[in-house]
């Protein structure tokens, strides 16, 4: 389908030459073009520009956008969308009292999903995962990062990723997929951690690569998961197989994880709801993306990440919704940006740039996706009728959606 936008009040984060990602001061800037044009031709964004010098063209379908604003769609770079069933149970043991890691100690949390998820079939697996997708395709989605982790056996563990893969295959959406095998210890190795490990390295990891099932490599580094000697491990062993890391850490505690993402050139470090100065410090000078994740905080009554403080020191930021069964029943990046600056004070420039090419750059896309630039993938959303960009964290909740375009295609 060949599409001319017109008439468009504002089209926001247009880069000509477009950064891999933006940092610090930076952020602040989110270039945009007022009254405004985008054509659309095989997916791609094929020429864009104002009003006053709209080219004569013919064969597009016109889609006029007039007190409408553009923007590229949503990068969610974090997310675990292939789960089995839901945890509403511990959202229940949390209200009367119980925090997330006493659930976990109890047998709740991720091993709780585990259960459910070995007891689901993959074509039923698949069934409620696509459901999710289509959700968060309306809500302006249109890359999502997708890990595994509520396996925790090989077989299901690739089972996960396989869903994830298909989920690809059938929906316009660009998926890149992580193998967390170390999100959790299950129940059977509880005692005997280091055979858990052994597992990951001798088994999983071998098959995850052989069958190309993933893109990227992750650990819950934290208290009662994986220590930063055993994620050291297992980031060593992953770049055997051209496993990049992106990391689960300082989500409840600061045990040095940052320092040992950074070494392992993680592509993003996520989470870091609790952050020190040697953690800041250690991702000065460094390639690694901070991904804040602000619904988790807000589920969970935990810290929301200081953004303001890493992009004061000079570090970019990229937001994403974290979207699973126990700490982020959703997966709404709108509500995402807003939250980020209602509760984490980003401005909404800084917001836009950090779920839009820093999300990009933390899933490893921003050549393709992130920005509106001649040649990259034509994956947009067309909000309705507002008075500005401000207007859309600033009314948290509403949705302000007209409508998303998926490589070219309306959703
Ligand atoms: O990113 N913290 C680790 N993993 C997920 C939550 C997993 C779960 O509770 O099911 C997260 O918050
Ligand atoms: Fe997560």
């Amino acid at each position: 389908m060949k599409l001319l936008l017109t008439n468009i009040q504002q089209l926001l984060q247009t880069r000509e030459n477009p950064p891999q990602k933006v940092s610090g001061t930076e952020m602040n800037q989110l270039p945009s073009i007022n009254n405004a044009w985008v054509l659309i031709e095989d997916g791609i964004i094929s020429d864009y520009g104002e009003m006053k010098n709209i080219p004569n063209v013919e064969g597009f379908k016109p889609i006029d956008c007039a007190g409408k604003i553009v923007m590229p769609a949503w990068c969610d770079s974090h997310t675990h969308i292939v789960y089995a069933g839901n945890r509403e149970q511990e959202f229940v043991d949390r209200i009367k009292g119980l925090s997330y890691q006493e659930i976990a100690k109890k047998g709740g949390g991720i091993v709780n999903s585990a259960k459910k998820l070995q007891e689901t079939s993959e074509k039923e697996l698949y069934k409620q995962s696509a459901k999710r997708l289509e959700e968060v395709m309306k809500l302006g989605t249109a890359a999502i990062e997708i890990k595994s982790g509520y396996g925790l056996t090989t077989e299901t563990e690739a089972k996960m990723l396989r869903v994830a893969k298909k989920l690809e295959k059938n929906y316009p959406v660009t998926v890149k997929t992580t193998f967390l095998g170390a999100h959790a210890v299950p129940t059977e190795y509880k005692e005997k951690k280091t055979e858990y490990i052994d597992l990951i390295c001798n088994e999983m990891l071998p098959k995850v690569a052989k069958e190309g099932l993933a893109d990227y490599v992750d650990v819950f580094c934290e208290d009662g998961y994986f220590s930063v000697a055993e994620t050291e491990r297992i980031l060593k062993e992953a770049q055997k197989y051209k496993l990049t890391p992106k990391i689960h850490v300082n989500q409840f505690n600061a045990i040095g994880g940052i320092a040992a993402g950074v070494k392992y050139n993680a592509l993003s470090v996520d989470h870091l709801e609790v952050l020190t100065d040697e953690d800041i410090e250690a991702l000065k000078g460094s390639e690694t993306m901070p991904v804040a994740l602000p619904s988790c905080s807000y589920f969970l009554s935990i810290p929301y990440t200081p953004g303001r403080e890493l992009i004061d020191a000079g570090l970019p930021l990229a937001l994403a919704t974290d979207y699973n069964p126990g700490s982020t029943p959703s997966g709404n990046m709108n509500f995402v940006v807003s939250t980020a600056c209602i509760k984490m004070r980003l401005t909404p420039e800084e917001a836009i740039n950090a779920a839009t090419i820093n999300g990009a750059y933390a899933m490893g896309i921003s050549d393709t996706h992130g920005s509106i630039t001649k040649g990259k993938v034509a994956s947009l959303i067309i909000t309705k009728a507002v008075p500005s960009y401000g207007y859309l964290p600033y009314s948290f909740g509403s949705n302000l959606i007209d409508s998303v375009i998926i490589k070219g295609e309306l959703v």
